[in-house]
């Protein structure tokens, strides 16, 4: 019996039991923590995420033909398709997931690589697994679609352009998965550099790798609460801000300003107006945020998560109880610089910036706060900022 517990080993190893050959190759993509600009990506706006060293990986041996064979290590079931049946869907208009379950991810990769004749496939007999914890609001589908795209990049030897990679994830999401979902996950999932933020400008999707404040770490804090109803919620939220930039006369809201929104204030019923001020001021706070961590400032960083928390919780209104307490067990614990619930938000994590030196003080009395105040357990990782989707190399034998 296998005792790996790490994913790298797991899916080798169940790769050779399964096949009965080793792996050729080792593809992985990560979940991310975003440290702030929170529903501004579909906003054309800015967002400062990072990518996590939890991430999903797929052991593989490219095929000639196009059938992807696929056992999903931690759901311990098995799939096949063609890559055809895929395309042969687009022809017919209809790009949507017609089964439903975790096969219709992979299936929606394939479809999005190859819409408008854009890649030609070749599938692959792969294993899958994740460390990624799923549905905590850290990017685990972006992963499992984006080491998905990995493996076909692996397979079929096309370039590996990040932003056109991440755009059509985003398609595979919307389209195929019916998730409404932004840029942001995909970008960062598909760009990030180790050791760094980066600065998405989820307009033009220029990227800018920013460094993370020496001496602090960056610690995701896990309710242990899970998002419901997030999609109609989540959804609600993206026709507001729309609503919104129609009447203040932009394109979207990233090309409004505070003063813009005070001028039309009375033309917009108060909660839209509230969503469009948290979007509005989130942007800033981004860029704000990038100056100071520029000038490995923690201080005002801090603050700045702080501010996007409150605006969070009151204009745009996706925090929730357990957020809102493991927030404020965060900010009361030592060396804790800033809190903030991230991702879309009803349940899932916060994320916090934390002295290097304080960290184990902090994690434990965190814990015993959140435990006491809100009656869950919750998780905590110091997170540390690993690159983007790649190969891994695998040991040599
Ligand atoms: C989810 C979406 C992202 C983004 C965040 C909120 O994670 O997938 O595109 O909109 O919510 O910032």
């Amino acid at each position: 019996m296998s005792t790996a517990t790490n994913p790298v080993e797991r899916v080798q190893q169940a790769f050779e039991r399964e096949y009965g050959r080793p792996c050729e190759a080792l593809v992985r993509a990560p979940g991310r923590v975003n440290l702030i600009g929170e529903h501004t990506d579909y906003n054309d706006g800015f967002v400062l995420p990072m990518a996590l060293d939890r991430a999903a990986y797929v052991a593989l041996v490219p095929r000639t033909d196009g059938v992807v064979r696929l056992l999903a290590l931690d759901l311990d079931q098995r799939g096949s398709f063609d890559v055809a049946s895929a395309r042969r869907r687009d022809a017919r208009g209809d790009p949507h997931a017609e089964e439903g379950g975790w096969l219709e991810y992979p299936r929606g990769v394939a479809w999005a690589l190859q819409e408008a004749d854009a890649h030609a496939l070749r599938g692959f007999d792969g294993v899958l697994a994740s460390d990624v914890p799923r549905g905590a609001g850290l990017s685990s589908s972006a992963a499992v679609e984006l080491v998905i795209a990995a493996a076909f990049q692996k397979a079929s030897g096309f370039v590996w352009d990040a932003s056109e990679v991440a755009r059509r994830m985003q398609r595979a999401e919307n389209h195929w998965v019916g998730v409404a979902s932004g840029i942001m996950d995909q970008l960062v999932g598909a760009a990030a550099v180790e050791g760094h933020a980066l600065l998405i400008d989820c307009r033009d999707l220029a990227t800018r790798p920013v460094p993370l404040p020496p001496g602090h770490a960056v610690v995701v804090l896990d309710t242990g609460t899970r998002r419901g109803l997030v999609g109609s919620a989540y959804n609600e939220r993206r026709e507001q801000c729309e609503a919104a930039a129609r009447t203040l006369g932009v394109r979207a809201l990233r090309d409004a300003d505070l003063a813009a929104l005070e001028a039309r204030a009375s033309a917009l019923e108060p909660v839209v107006y509230r969503r469009a001020r948290h979007v509005i001021s989130e942007n800033q706070r981004v860029l704000d945020a990038v100056t100071a961590l520029e000038a490995g400032d923690a201080v005002s960083f801090g603050r700045l998560m702080d501010a996007s928390h409150e605006s969070l919780r009151h204009d745009f209104e996706v925090s929730s109880p357990a957020l809102d307490q493991v927030v404020a067990a965060a900010r009361s614990a030592p060396g804790c610089r800033g809190a903030r619930m991230t991702g879309a938000g009803f349940g899932g994590c916060g994320v916090a910036l934390v002295d290097d030196d304080a960290i184990d003080a902090f994690v434990a009395q965190v814990a015993e706060t959140y435990a006491r105040t809100s009656g869950f357990d919750g998780t905590f990782l110091v997170a540390s900022a690993a690159a983007g989707a790649g190969r891994v190399d695998l040991d040599p034998a």
